[in-house]
Order: structure tokens, then sequence, then C-alpha cells
């Protein structure tokens, strides 16, 4: 079997995963970090093939979007198999997979991934920034019922404790202070970084003319 044979298995298998869901993981999502993937991959030296296979099953066991994350791990691990994967490549696949997350990034002792899993964090950071970024945090709070904005919550680490137990308050612009806006400077690639900084600029851009809309409400 061929490289691209495999890929195309692969993709074609993420495609049957991901084209349900509704909260901004649908395939194009997959195919714009495979697109910007590719992009990094041009000035990068990792191995494509297992970084292209890490972004197709990124968010396959995703335990935010599936109830047995573990049972789709053991899925993704039988047919990279059946695809003639090494057991050192399934391995380093799914690391990547499972230590991807923002979250783990953000840990006490964070994961160490491996170039291609740099790459493939890295575009998948990408699309969560930037006018698709903006776009797709609208559609995830609205899929989850979220208050668009409330100048009274702030980000996290900026709350008292009272105001900490509260957090069944997420709003939709209150995730850019969470998460969005810290983005850019957790890059690892230089390709990325690049990238990064207009679409940062136009987040930046958006929050001041949405608060300026806001406060003219008044
Ligand atoms: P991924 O795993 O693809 O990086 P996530 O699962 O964290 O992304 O979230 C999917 C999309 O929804 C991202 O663009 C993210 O910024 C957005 N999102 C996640 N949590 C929230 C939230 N609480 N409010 C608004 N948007 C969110
Ligand atoms: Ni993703």
């Amino acid at each position: 079997m061929t490289n691209e044979e495999q890929l195309e298995s692969i993709k074609n298998f993420s495609y049957q995963k991901m084209s349900h869901d509704a909260t901004g993981h649908n395939f194009d999502h997959i195919q714009r970090v495979i697109k910007t993937v590719k992009n990094i991959l041009k000035d990068e030296p990792a191995d494509p093939l297992v970084t292209l296979a890490a972004a197709y099953l990124h968010d396959v066991a995703d335990d935010k979007l599936v109830s047995n994350p573990q049972t789709l791990e053991n899925e993704i691990k039988d047919f990279l198999n059946q695809l003639d994967f090494s057991n050192e490549q399934i391995t380093e696949i799914l690391y990547i997979t499972h230590n991807l997350s923002f979250s783990k990034s953000l840990s006490a002792n964070p994961p160490k991934l491996s170039l291609a899993g740099q790459i493939v964090q890295d575009a998948d950071r990408l699309d969560a920034i930037g006018a698709i970024g903006i776009t797709r945090a609208i559609y995830y709070g609205g899929a989850n019922s979220e208050t668009i904005y409330d100048p009274e919550i702030r980000p996290r680490e900026k709350m008292n404790k009272s105001e900490y137990r509260n957090l069944s308050n997420e709003t939709i612009i209150n995730h850019f202070y969470e998460k969005l806006l810290k983005l850019t400077a957790m890059m690892n690639t230089e390709t990325a970084k690049k990238i990064a900084k207009n679409r940062h600029q136009y987040m930046i851009d958006f929050l001041a003319e949405f608060k300026a809309e806001w406060d003219a409400e008044k």
C-alpha cells in the first residue's frame, strides 16, 4: 500500500467520524487543518505520513466530542494496523491526538509533542483564531446555549473566588480572553507564528468593534 492510499483511507475514516458534528468540528475543520499542515510541512522536516495521519484523526477520539474516547482510540489503533502502520507510527499518532489540546498545554506538566505533533497542534490552533476562529466560537457557543456577552464576566485568572464558583457563566466573548487570544504566543513553528499574526489582530479589532457597538446600545 502506498502512502497516498493509506492517507486516502484515513481521510475516508475521518470523514465518516466527523461529518455529523455540529459544534465546529465538522469535516471542513479537518480539511482546513490538513491544508495548513501541508503548508507548514514545506518548512519543517517532519514525517508527512505521520503528521497528516494525526491531523486527519486529531478530533476523532476527543473526550469533549465523544462519550467513549477509549473505544475510539482502540478503533483507530486497529484501523491503522490494518493499513500496515508500524507500532511505532501508531504510538506516535495516538500520542499526538491524545495530547494536542489547549487544556493539556496548560497543565502543570505539559506533554512534549514530536515535531509532527507540534505541526498538527499549530494547524488546529490556527483554525481557532482569525475570522474562522470567530465564527467557530459563535457557532460552538450557540450549539451550547452560551450567552453572547456579559461585561461582568472576566477571564478566570482575574476572578475572585466567588466569581470562580459560577463558571457555568462562560460567554462567547469571554472565550476569546480565556483561550483564543492566548494561542498566538503558543504557536510552535515559525510558519504558524507568521500566519497567526494577522489572525490575532483581526480578533483584537473584532473585539474592539463589538464592545463599541455594545456600549452604544446603552
Ligand atoms: P479544537 O479541538 O478543534 O481545537 P475545541 O474542541 O477546543 O477545538 O473547540 C472547537 C471550537 O469551538 C474552537 O474554535 C473553540 O475556540 C470553540 N470553543 C470551544 N469552547 C468554547 C466556548 N466555551 N465558547 C465558545 N467557543 C468555544
Ligand atoms: Ni481540531
